[in-house]
């Protein structure tokens, strides 16, 4: 049965002059709106209690599963205002089907395609005063979210499950868009392994990776990226984003091997470039190829892809023992391919794939 979001309206909603002033500044996650969406599972039942009811906190109990064992996964998807007012989301049936995805591979209930893009859909209408205008890049995020709301401790997967949406207006996850950023590469540790749950947007992938991102931090870098650790013989990807690199004119990146995850941005940027004409490579990128690509200049360009980044030009990568920089950081082809996908999120682009969905 479709669940439905009746909605209890926020009895303080947000002045305009307080999301006035968060939008003027909003960073990445730091306010939310006045409302969210939820439902919720049971083993019995199924799905039921769709609402969408103030942001508010959730009562867990300290026994609650989620705590204890991360049996959690979510989506990060963003809606543009365009020029004319009007609000779209990007490629939103691709998160609904990872969302799934990544909740087989945690023994969480699947959402209903339709019910996850309602619930969507009626939460951002609804706040649709939150969704900044498209200057800066600045946007309304969307973190759809499943977790284990059980109040037990056994190891077993939960027979009672949240399924909520929330959204943040954001800028851009590195500040400044487009300045370079470096990067710190590290085969010393995983964020996730092979059989594990790299393709799946699990919260103990993030947690996992924060270690690294901290020696990225020492190192004076901004991300890191993970070398597969058993054979060190792949790159995978960063600690919340997809790389590429231009490579002789081409855009290569790493190949989906199920140690890392099948970004949309990712997928959208390998359909842009063929767009335009330019080649495209998924394949096994070894470390060696990247160090000695940057020092011959075989490998011109390099650049990180996700919903949060955008599209970011890389500056240089940092291992413990050497700096590599990249020749032509913020490149031709990255600014041109970051441009056209820019251009078809926020409507000045032709939208040649259908890819936009209008909310409002
Ligand atoms: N890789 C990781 C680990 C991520 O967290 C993200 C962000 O969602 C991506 C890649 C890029 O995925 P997408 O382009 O779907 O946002
Ligand atoms: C996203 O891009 O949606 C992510 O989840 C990545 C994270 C760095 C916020």
């Amino acid at each position: 049965m479709a669940l439905d979001f009746p909605v209890t309206p926020n009895p303080q909603p947000a002045s305009d002059e307080r999301i006035a002033e968060i939008h003027s500044k909003p960073g990445f996650g730091v306010n939310f709106t006045d409302h969210m969406a939820t439902a919720q599972w049971t083993k019995a039942d199924g799905w039921r209690d769709g609402k969408i009811e103030p942001y508010a906190p959730f009562q867990i109990q300290p026994g609650n599963a989620v705590l204890h064992y991360a049996q959690t996964v979510f989506e990060g998807m963003k809606a543009y205002r365009w020029a004319d007012g009007s609000i779209w989301s990007f490629r939103p049936d691709e998160n609904a089907r990872r969302l799934n995805r990544s909740a087989a591979r945690l023994m969480l209930p699947a959402v209903d395609e339709a019910d996850f893009l309602r619930a969507v859909d009626e939460v951002v209408a609804l706040d649709a005063r939150w969704v900044p205008d498209g200057e800066g890049e600045k946007s309304l995020y969307i973190r759809p979210f499943l977790f284990a709301d059980e109040n037990y401790l056994g190891v077993r997967a939960a027979q009672t499950v949240k399924f909520a949406v929330i959204l943040s207006p954001v800028e851009p996850y590195f500040e400044n868009g487009v300045k370079p950023v470096k990067i710190y590469v590290t085969a010393d540790s995983a964020r996730a392994g092979i059989g594990g749950t790299g393709y799946a947007k699990c919260g103990g992938n993030y947690a996992a990776s924060y270690l690294a991102t901290q020696e990225a931090y020492d190192a004076d870098c901004d991300q890191v990226l993970f070398i597969e650790p058993s054979s060190k013989d792949r790159l995978e990807e960063l600690g919340g984003m997809n790389i590429m690199i231009v490579e002789n004119g081409r855009i290569v990146t790493p190949a989906l091997t199920g140690t890392i995850l099948d970004g949309i941005t990712r997928k959208s940027v390998l359909q842009v470039a063929k767009d335009m004409g330019i080649e495209t490579e998924e394949r096994r990128i070894t470390p060696d190829e990247l160090y000695s690509g940057l020092e011959s200049g075989q490998i011109q360009e390099a650049f990180s892809c996700g919903t949060a980044a955008v599209i970011t030009p890389v500056e240089s990568f940092r291992t413990k023992d050497a700096v590599y920089e990249v020749p032509q950081p913020a490149g031709e082809l990255t600014l041109a391919l970051r441009e056209r996908l820019v251009d078809i999120q926020y409507g000045r682009a032709e939208d040649a794939h259908g890819w936009m969905h209008r909310i409002v």
